[in-house]
C-alpha cells in the first residue's frame, strides 16, 4: 500500500534510531534490517518478490529485487571502508543481468550505519549519493525505488558539468563574434581561464587569486585583463622570480606547457562579468570525464556537434577500462600473499602504460587514470594490512606514485590534445585529493606524451594496455572524408583493401602489443561481420588474440545512430583467461564474430545445393529506363509490336513493405540480353532509351556500359534463366529492419534494391518467411546502422535448407498461404 512521504520519513526515524546503537555482525540481522526498511516504505518483501541471500558469484548477494534493486549487506564496522568492497558490489550486479532480464538499476552498498546508493548503468564509478543512517529520514528520496518510486539524487554531476560548459561557452562565443583575438589565442585563454578557476577552488592557486583579480577588473573599467590575467598566467608560466609583496607574490608555477603562451586578451565589461560569473561555479564539482569532450563540441572545429549530443558516456568507457585496464590489476593485487608481492606489483604498476591512439579529449585516458590511483591506493592499503597483521611496525610506503606522464595519447585534433591535457592535470589534482595522497601536483607534468599526430602513420610508444575509440568511417566514406591518396596509402600500409576506419586501429593495436598486453577498443559494428570483421577480430583472434570480453551490439551514447561494438583482449596471455564476459553474461570462449562458441555461425560456408536460387536483382544503371503509367500505357497502345515484351513492371523494395498487395507501382524497358538489332523490333521504346540512357551512358568508366547503353548494366542473365520456367516467383526487400518476401509474376522486373528467390512453391515461401531463416539472415548479414543488408551470397547460400516430412512440408506451405492471406486481407 502506498504512504504518505511524511509517513515513511517518520518510520525512517525510528528505524534510524533503532538501528543506531547496533555493532553486531550477525547475517541474520541483516536480514532483519532489510525487512525493516522495506517496512518503512510500505513494500511487503514477499508480495514484491524480494529474495534473500541469492548465489552469485561464488558468493551470495543480501537481497534482491529482480528489476528493481541489489542490497549488499556489510557489518557496522565497515561503514567508514565500504569503498574496499564497491568492487564485489558492481561485480555483483554485472553478473546479475541475463539475455532476458536486465541488472537492476540500483545498487545498494550499506553497513548498517552507511549507506552508497549506486546507479552503476548510468554512473559506474561513483555512489549517486552517500549518507549516514542518522540522515536516512532526509535522504528518503535517494532510496524511493524502495517504495516503487523514482530515486532523487541531491546534485547530478554531469548537468553541473554542462552548466560549467556553457558558461565558459558563452564567453568564448562573445570573444569570438567581436573577434577580440585569434582563435587561437581565445581558446588558450579559455582553457588557461578554466585551469585557474579550477585550480583555485581546489587551493592550488592561493586566496581565490584568479576571483580576486576579476572582482578587481570588475570594480575598475580602467585596468584590463590584458595586465591583471595576462600577468598571472605570466607568473604561472615562469619558476621564478615573484614579486616580495602583494597578489601575486606567492603565485606557484604551473605551466605544463599549458601557458607555454600566456593568453592576452581584453575582456569588455560585460565579459568580465560573465567570467566571474563563472568563478562562482563550484570547479572542484566538474566531471573531466565529460568535461572535455563538451568542450571540445562547443569550441571545436565548426561546433560539428551540439552541445552534449555527442560524447562518451562514462559507463561505456568502464567497458573498456574495467575489463582491459582494471580487473588484470584487481587480480593481481588479490594474489599478492606476501610484502615482496605487493611491492613488485607497486613497481610494476608505477611502469604500467597506457595508450589511447584516438584520444579525443582524453576520457578514456582520464577514467583509466583515476582507476589506476584507486589500484594504487588499494595496493598501498593491503600492505598496511599485512604489516599490521604480522606485527610490523606501520612504515611510510614508498614515495613511488603512478606517473600521469604514463598515460599517452595520439590525437589529430591539436584542440583535442590541448583539452586531453587539461582533463589529465585536472584527474591528477582530483586523485591526489580523494585519496589523501602526499603528492605535488605543481608544476603540471609534462604531458608531450599525449600528442598530435595521425595515429595510423606515426610510431605508437611502447604501451601495457591500449585503450579507446577510434574514428568511425565507413569504407565508403573513406575517399570522400580523407582523400584517394590517403585511401591510396591506406591499402598499401596494411595491405587489406579499403575498410572502415576502425579497423586499421585495431590491427595497429594487436600488431603493437607485446605478449600479455591487452586492448579494448570501440568499433563501429562491422567489426564483427563480413568484409570488416576478416582484417580486424578475426586476424587477431588467429594471431594469438584471446577476446576477453565484449559487448557484441549496441547504439552509441555518443549518436545513437550509430551501432557500435566492443572488444577487450589479451595477446598471448601465458595462461587462458578462464571464463570471458559476452553482454554481461559468462561464456567460455568469445569467437572474432563476438559470439559464445556454439552460437558462432559466422564461418558458414557457402552449400552448393543452395546455388543458383537466389539474385540480387538487375542493376539498370540509368534511371531513363524508367516509365511512369502514362508512358507505358502509351507505348502498350502502339500498333508495330508487343511492348509489354520489353516494357515490365518494376518492383522496388517499397512496393513489398509499403503495399499490402506487395505489387509493383512503376514500369521500365527491359531489353534483357537481347542484341541491339533485337532491340530494334521495339523502336518506340528503344528511342526513349536511346535518348534518355545513351547520353550518361556515354560517360560511364567502363567500356561494356558505355557499348551496351540498352541494356542493363548488370542484367543478370543467371537470374532470368533461372526465373524462366517459373510460374511466379518470390521477391524480398534488401534492405530493412526486417525482411519481407512477397509472390511476384514473372512479368514483373525485380529492382537491384530487392533480392529473387527462384520459387513458385508455398512451402519455399515459408522456409524464408520463418523465424529460422530471418534469424540465421541476422547473423550472417552486415547492418547499415539498424537496418539488415540481405546479400544472397551470405545469407541464402549459406543457409541449410530444411528437409521435412512431407506432412509437415505441407504444414509449413500452409502456413505460408495463409501468411500471404491474411497480409492481403
Ligand atoms: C570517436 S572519437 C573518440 C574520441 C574520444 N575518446 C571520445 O569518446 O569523445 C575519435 C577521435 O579520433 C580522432 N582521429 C580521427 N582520425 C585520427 C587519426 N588518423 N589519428 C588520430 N586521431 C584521429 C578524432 O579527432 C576524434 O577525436
Amino acid at each position: 500500500m502506498a504512504i504518505s512521504g511524511e509517513e515513511v520519513r517518520r518510520r525512517l526515524r525510528e528505524f534510524a534510531a533503532q538501528w543506531g546503537g547496533y555493532r553486531g555482525s550477525e547475517r541474520a540481522e541483516a536480514q532483519t534490517f532489510l525487512n525493516g526498511l522495506l517496512e518503512c516504505y510500505g513494500t511487503s518483501r514477499r508480495e514484491a518478490g524480494v529474495r534473500f541471500e541469492e548465489a552469485q558469484d561464488g558468493g551470495f548477494i543480501d537481497m534482491v529485487w529482480p528489476s528493481v534493486c541489489i542490497f549488499e549487506m556489510k557489518r557496522p564496522s565497515e561503514a567508514d571502508r565500504l569503498d574496499a568492497h564497491r568492487a564485489q558490489a558492481l561485480r555483483y550486479w554485472q553478473r546479475s543481468g541475463t539475455a532476458r532480464q536486465a541488472a537492476p538499476p540500483y545498487v545498494v552498498l550499506c553497513a548498517f550505519h552507511r549507506f552508497e546508493v549506486w546507479q552503476p548503468g548510468a554512473v559506474y564509478t561513483e555512489p549517486r549519493t552517500t549518507f549516514d543512517l542518522a540522515e536516512l529520514p532526509e535522504n528518503l528520496d535517494a532510496l524511493a525505488f524502495l517504495a516503487g518510486r523514482e530515486p532523487l539524487f541531491v546534485a547530478d554531476q554531469s548537468e553541473l558539468t554542462r552548466e560549467a560548459v556553457v558558461l565558459v561557452t558563452d564567453l568564448y562565443d562573445r570573444l569570438r563574434e567581436r573577434r577580440a583575438a585569434d582563435a587561437g589565442t581565445l581558446r588558450d585563454f579559455v582553457l588557461q581561464a578554466i585551469w585557474s578557476m579550477f585550480a583555485e577552488d581546489l587551493q592550488i592557486l592561493p586566496r581565490q587569486l584568479f576571483t580576486q583579480l576579476l572582482d578587481a577588473l570588475v570594480s575598475d573599467p580602467g585596468r584590463s585583463s590584458v595586465d591583471e590575467l595576462g600577468r598571472l598566467f605570466r607568473y604561472l608560466a615562469e619558476p621564478a622570480p615573484r614579486p616580495e609583496h602583494g597578489l601575486y607574490a606567492d603565485t606557484p608555477y604551473a605551466n605544463g606547457g599549458l601557458f607555454a603562451t600566456p593568453a592576452e586578451v581584453h575582456l569588455e565589461p560585460d565579459e568580465l562579468e560573465l567570467l566571474r560569473s563563472a568563478c562562482d561555479f563550484d570547479w572542484k564539482r566538474v566531471e573531466p570525464a565529460i568535461f572535455g569532450a563538451l568542450l571540445q563540441g562547443a569550441l571545436g572545429r565548426e561546433r560539428q556537434w551540439a552541445l552534449g549530443a555527442h560524447y562518451t558516456s562514462e559507463a561505456d568507457i568502464l567497458k573498456i577500462v574495467l575489463p582491459t585496464v582494471v580487473e588484470p590489476w584487481r587480480e593481481r593485487i588479490a594474489a599478492c600473499t606476501t610484502l615482496a608481492d605487493v611491492g613488485a606489483a607497486q613497481a610494476d604498476l608505477a611502469r604500467y602504460v597506457v595508450l589511447d591512439p584516438a584520444c579525443g579529449s582524453g576520457n578514456f585516458l582520464y577514467v583509466a587514470y583515476r582507476e589506476l590511483r584507486r589500484l594504487e591506493a588499494s595496493l598501498r592499503r593491503r600492505a598496511t594490512d599485512m604489516r599490521r597483521s604480522a606485527g610490523l611496525r606501520e612504515q611510510e610506503t614508498l614515495a613511488l606514485h603512478f606517473p600521469l606522464t604514463n598515460m599517452r595519447g595520439i590525437e589529430a585534433d591539436p584542440f583535442a590534445v590541448s583539452l586531453a591535457r587539461l582533463s589529465l592535470w585536472m584527474g591528477h589534482k582530483l586523485a591526489v585529493d580523494e585519496l589523501e595522497i602526499d603528492e605535488r601536483v605543481l608544476p603540471l607534468a609534462d604531458l608531450s606524451g599525449i600528442r598530435r599526430g595521425d595515429a595510423l602513420r606515426v610510431a605508437w610508444p611502447r604501451a601495457d594496455a591500449i585503450v579507446g575509440n577510434p574514428p568511425y568511417h565507413g569504407s565508403q566514406q573513406i575517399r570522400g572524408e580523407l582523400g584517394d591518396d590517403y585511401a591510396e596509402w591506406l591499402r598499401r600500409e596494411f595491405g587489406v583493401g579499403l575498410k572502415d576506419y576502425c579497423v586499421y586501429w585495431f590491427r595497429k593495436a594487436h600488431d603493437h602489443l607485446e605478449d600479455g598486453g591487452r586492448a579494448g577498443l570501440v568499433g563501429t559494428n562491422s567489426i564483427t561481420q563480413n568484409r570488416a570483421r576478416g582484417p580486424s577480430l578475426q586476424w587477431i583472434v588467429e594471431n594469438g588474440g584471446v577476446i576477453t570480453s565484449a559487448v557484441s551490439k549496441q547504439p552509441w551514447s555518443g549518436e545513437a545512430v550509430v551501432n557500435v561494438s566492443i572488444a577487450n583482449w589479451v595477446k598471448r596471455p601465458a595462461e587462458p583467461p578462464p571464463e570471458a564476459l559476452l553482454d554481461g553474461r559468462v561464456v567460455d570462449v568469445i569467437t572474432s564474430s563476438l559470439r559464445p562458441l556454439d552460437l558462432d555461425v559466422s564461418n558458414a560456408v557457402q552449400l552448393h545445393s543452395n546455388r543458383d536460387h537466389a539474385f540480387q536483382g538487375p542493376i539498370p544503371a540509368g534511371a531513363g529506363f524508367l516509365l511512369s503509367e502514362t508512358e507505358a500505357n502509351e507505348l502498350f497502345d502502339r500498333p508495330e509490336a508487343h511492348y509489354s515484351d520489353v516494357v515490365r513492371p518494376y518492383l522496388v523494395g517499397e512496393d513489398i513493405t509499403d503495399d499490402p498487395l506487395q505489387r509493383p507501382r512503376r514500369y521500365i524497358v527491359d531489353f534483357a540480353t537481347r542484341p541491339l538489332q533485337e532491340a530494334r523490333l521495339w523502336p518506340a521504346a528503344l528511342e526513349l532509351v536511346e535518348q534518355r540512357v545513351r547520353p550518361i551512358r556515354a560517360t560511364n568508366a567502363r567500356r561494356a556500359y558505355r557499348d551496351r547503353w540498352w541494356i542493363f548494366a548488370e542484367a543478370r542473365p543467371g537470374m532470368r534463366a533461372a526465373l524462366a520456367s517459373l510460374h511466379r516467383y518470390i521477391a524480398g526487400i534488401a534492405q530493412g529492419k526486417r525482411i519481407l518476401f512477397a509472390w511476384q509474376e514473372p512479368w514483373t522486373c525485380p529492382s537491384n534494391l530487392t533480392n529473387v528467390f527462384a520459387f513458385a512453391d508455398d512451402y519455399a515461401m515459408g522456409v524464408l518467411s520463418s523465424a529460422i531463416h530471418s534469424h540465421w539472415a541476422r547473423d550472417q548479414s552486415s547492418t547499415l546502422r539498424v537496418d539488415i543488408r540481405y546479400t544472397p551470397t551470405s545469407a541464402f547460400e549459406t543457409f541449410p535448407w530444411p528437409d521435412p516430412t512431407p506432412d509437415r512440408r505441407e504444414q509449413i506451405a500452409s502456413l505460408a498461404r495463409s501468411m500471404i492471406e491474411r497480409r492481403q486481407a
